[in-house]
């Protein structure tokens, strides 16, 4: 059995991407079990990028199989444009599957999204995503397979729905509403366009690791924007932990053999919410330029900050992680010296553990250690042994604090720049 899953272990934006594209090459199946459109993966090939939110990266893998399963939320525009976009540049995209269970994101979804972070200031991606998810638990929900059903029954739910969406945008903010045949409409040409792609997807992975096929999970965002696990309110609508992939997936937690979490050599966020190590100087504006640390999907400049092993430990407990991929290391090339936290002061106590609610969270100090940094260009090294041995020593200390062995260390964008230590799918 060779089910993996892969996570981010910060705040989302750890490089997932790029470590799914260097292990799709091995997989077999490459499937995304939550988020939607708010993810936003760059995946850099010989001198081409392709950006990618919907559609799992593997897909510039002619025999990968490539599922979006039922806990995506899915916006069917925006996965008919990826497409489209894909096959313009000559990728075969016929192994996507997309899951009947899906709930579809709706024109209405969005429009409350940026309505209500007006008030809640999450700073969400307006990407509809936390709406499509909170009709989804209320039960009112359109999933995919919904959208093959007669058309009377499905016109009286559209007509029933959109009226009490619009009493919402209408009355409460006092914006014009939509008109439930356009929507309607829109959703029937695109699920048609969608048909070739649709699946029992829980199956096809059943079966795809009963046959002893290399899975591999790709999670979004990461493990401090869990809905429950996370920096909540700060967080997505989803669970983006490794618990995620069963029931986003519709597999079994005996079925998956190890889980990946993916950090970032050092720390960045997107939107509002405490982090304990962001750099508000020079330092801080050092590692966003030379990080390009700029959102894949709206384009905002991420808050940046020293590596922080609280948040490091919490991830690998609520994941359960068994390895770790460290990504952007040669962003910290030429620093003089660099900061790792290893615990918070909080008032007068030292924590170890990440805090579980926010008002504390708000209030800790990050307690440092401070390491040598290289003044070497590491971007083109690909063995571990050949690293400055400062960023050797770097690395160890994470992994001597998390007890995490390191399988993958990204020194640049590109697949080419990728040292692996070991076969995740062994
Ligand atoms: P939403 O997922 O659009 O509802 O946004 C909720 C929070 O999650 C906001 O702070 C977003 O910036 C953050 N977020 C959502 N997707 C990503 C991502 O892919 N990377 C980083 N942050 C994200």
């Amino acid at each position: 059995m060779s089910a993996t899953v892969l996570i981010g272990s910060q705040w989302g934006d750890e490089g997932k991407g790029k470590i799914t594209d260097v292990l799709a090459e091995k997989a077999d199946c490459v499937v995304r079990y939550q988020g939607g459109s708010n993810a936003g993966h760059t995946v850099e090939v010989a001198d081409e990028k392709f950006k990618l939110h919907l559609i799992p990266s593997g897909i510039l893998y002619p025999n990968t199989l490539c599922i979006v399963g039922n806990g995506v939320v899915v916006d069917m525009g925006k996965v008919i444009e990826e497409l489209e976009s894909l096959q313009a540049r000559g990728i075969d995209t016929s192994n996507l599957r997309i899951s009947l269970k899906a709930p579809v994101v709706m024109p209405y979804h969005k429009k409350i999204d940026e309505l209500e972070d007006r008030e809640s200031h999450i700073g969400t991606t307006k990407r509809g995503i936390g709406p499509t998810y909170a009709d989804k638990i209320n039960r009112i929900g359109i999933r995919i397979c919904d959208l093959l059903q007669e058309p009377e029954q499905l016109e009286k739910q559209f007509k029933k729905l959109v009226e009490c969406k619009n009493r919402i945008i209408e009355k409460i903010y006092n914006e014009e509403g939509f008109d439930y045949r356009i929507i309607m409409q829109e959703a029937l040409e695109q699920v048609n366009q969608l048909k070739p792609y649709l699946a029992d997807t829980s199956f096809l992975i059943y079966e795809s690791i009963k046959q002893g096929k290399k899975v591999l999970f790709e999670g979004a965002q990461g493990t401090l924007l869990d809905i429950d696990h996370g920096t909540y309110p700060y967080v997505t609508s989803s669970h983006p932990i490794s618990g995620g992939a069963c029931v986003g997936a519709g597999i079994g937690p005996t079925q998956i053999s190890k889980v990946l979490g993916v950090a970032k050599a050092y720390t960045t966020r997107v939107g509002e919410g405490p982090f304990p190590t962001e750099l508000m100087d020079q330092t801080g504006d050092l590692l966003r330029e030379k990080g390009a640390e700029f959102g894949t999907t709206t384009g905002r400049p991420r808050r940046c900050g020293w590596l922080d092993t609280v948040i490091l430990r919490y991830a690998t407990r609520v994941n359960g992680m068994t390895d770790m991929a460290i990504t952007k290391l040669d962003v910290l090339d030429g620093f003089e010296k660099l900061k790792i936290c290893v615990a918070y002061r909080y008032k007068d106590k030292l924590l170890y553990e990440f805090p579980e609610t926010l008002s504390i969270l708000e209030q800790c100090v990050p307690e440092y250690i401070e390491m040598p940094g290289w003044q070497e260009d590491i971007s083109s090294i690909t063995r571990f042994e050949d690293l400055p041995a400062n960023a050797k020593a770097y690395l160890n200390k994470i992994e001597e604090i998390t007890g995490v062995k390191q399988c993958l260390i990204a020194v640049g964008a590109k697949r080419s720049q990728t040292i692996v230590n070991c076969d995740l799918f062994e």
